[in-house]
């Protein structure tokens, strides 16, 4: 399968300008010499593209993969062949699925990279055995950073971790066009039903579900937005969605995708007012979203329909479809983010532990992605992209930055 893997790399490789200006100034650099990077990813084209590019500045690397369901095997395979530690495989138990993370941890990592804080977790839970030796980390998305926030603020976080996703050119991009448009696609890979004209119910008006309400709404969806944040509803109120409880939305829903962060958005209550045919879809980062044990017993059979398509029979005789066991959907059934979105969301992985390896003396806390590299993101990215912008002049700096004058 290496062969496979390797031209899906390079294909990603072609869409990723900024991280391969980044790679060839760390090939010449070397800013991680012999340090070993210990990752807990999705096993995607685009990670592999982030490894190698780790590894040109001289790192020594583990990674394993970040859901049981989202590794690419093919890409997995090719990172093996070119001798990168990969313990990941697409459809791991959860025992599995541990096992990986502890097969990296023991590896000794000086530098983590995480996407849900799995690996930060098994190190504070069960590995602190190597504890020690981890000097700092990043976290990649939404969910792990609350995570981490959650453990800084008990004390109990023991190195220092930048959060990724709160860069602007991470969550603005990657958590809005990006799960907007892998979640579309991995809905119609699992369906190939037709959206126009469908109601659409998204859970949660956050930067993933205003992506995926967009993109419904651009195939011609009649998009739903349920919340519980009252600013996040009269956003999505004021950008032309329809705003109700999910409790009502179930009713009226054919397609329903969460992405919420949170834990049983939808649940058997509301499963039992679904329509006849609807489908559910998580893009959230946990399969908890949709609640699994309450469809379980809400209903009296279960078939697969095809790959990443689960019909369940419900009591009340109607039948509803889960997508990707309630996996994040856009991972499991499609290929996760475009290459192009992840440029910008692993470049700053990769500057963003260029940094740790320099700053060493940094607290056991929670950081923000210093401004300088999300700055200098978005620059290379404009500059890769083709497009140039305008530059303040000399006069127009100066008025910007002080308060002398007003009204003429
Ligand atoms: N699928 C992917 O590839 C991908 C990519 C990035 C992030 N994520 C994950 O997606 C999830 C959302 O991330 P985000 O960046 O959009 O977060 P966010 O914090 O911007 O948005 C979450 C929104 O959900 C709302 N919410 C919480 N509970 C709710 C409920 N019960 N009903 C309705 N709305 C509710 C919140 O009020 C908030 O507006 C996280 O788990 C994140 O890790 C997935």
């Amino acid at each position: 399968m290496a062969s496979e893997g390797e031209l899906l790399v390079e294909w990603a490789e072609k869409h990723m300008p900024v991280l391969d200006q980044i790679k060839q100034r760390f090939e010449k650099e070397k800013p991680f010499d012999s340090l070993t990077i210990g990752a807990c990813l999705h096993v995607t084209k685009e990670t592999a593209v982030l490894m190698e590019t780790l590894r040109a500045g001289g790192a020594k690397i583990a990674v394993c993969g970040s859901n049981p369901l989202s590794t690419q095997d093919e890409v997995a395979a090719f990172l093996a062949k070119s001798g990168i530690s990969v313990y990941a495989w697409r459809g791991e138990t959860t025992e599995e699925y541990y096992w990986c993370i502890n097969k990296v941890i023991d590896q000794k990592p000086v530098i983590t990279l995480d996407d849900g804080a799995d690996l930060v977790g098994t190190l504070h839970a069960s590995r602190k055995d190597v504890l020690n030796t981890v000097r700092g980390g990043t976290e990649e998305t939404t969910t792990g950073v609350i995570r981490l926030k959650a453990m800084s603020e008990k004390g109990e976080l023991k190195y220092p971790i930048i959060a990724v996703n709160d860069a602007y050119t991470k969550y603005l991009f990657d958590n809005r066009y990006g799960t907007g448009q892998s979640t579309l696609d991995g809905i119609l890979r699992a369906t190939n039903v037709l959206v126009a004209g469908k109601r659409f119910v998204v859970c949660g008006y956050g930067w993933c579900a205003r992506g995926i309400a967009l993109r419904a709404r651009g195939l011609g969806a009649q998009v739903i937005v349920t919340e519980v944040n009252p600013l996040r509803a009269l956003e999505a109120l004021m950008d032309g969605f329809q705003v109700m409880p999910i409790a009502d939305a179930a009713e009226q829903g054919d397609i329903f995708v969460t992405a919420t962060g949170n834990i049983n958005v939808i649940r058997k209550e509301h499963m039992l007012k679904m329509r006849d045919g609807a489908l559910l879809a998580n893009s959230g980062h946990f399969n908890v979203e949709i609640s699994l044990s309450g469809l379980a017993e809400i209903s009296i059979k279960k078939r697969t329909i095809r790959s990443n398509l689960e019909e369940y029979t419900l009591r009340n005789g109607r039948k509803i479809y889960l997508l990707a066991e309630g996996r994040l959907v856009n991972l499991a059934s499609a290929e996760g983010h475009p290459s192009e979105v992840m440029d910008m969301s692993f470049s700053n992985q990769a500057l963003c532990v260029e940094y740790l390896a320099k700053n060493t003396c940094m607290r056991a806390d929670v950081y923000n992605v210093p401004k300088e590299i999300d700055e200098l993101v978005a620059r290379l990215k404009l500059i890769g992209t083709g497009v140039r912008i305008d530059e303040m002049t000399g006069e127009q700096k100066e008025y910007i930055s002080s308060w002398k004058s007003g009204t003429i």
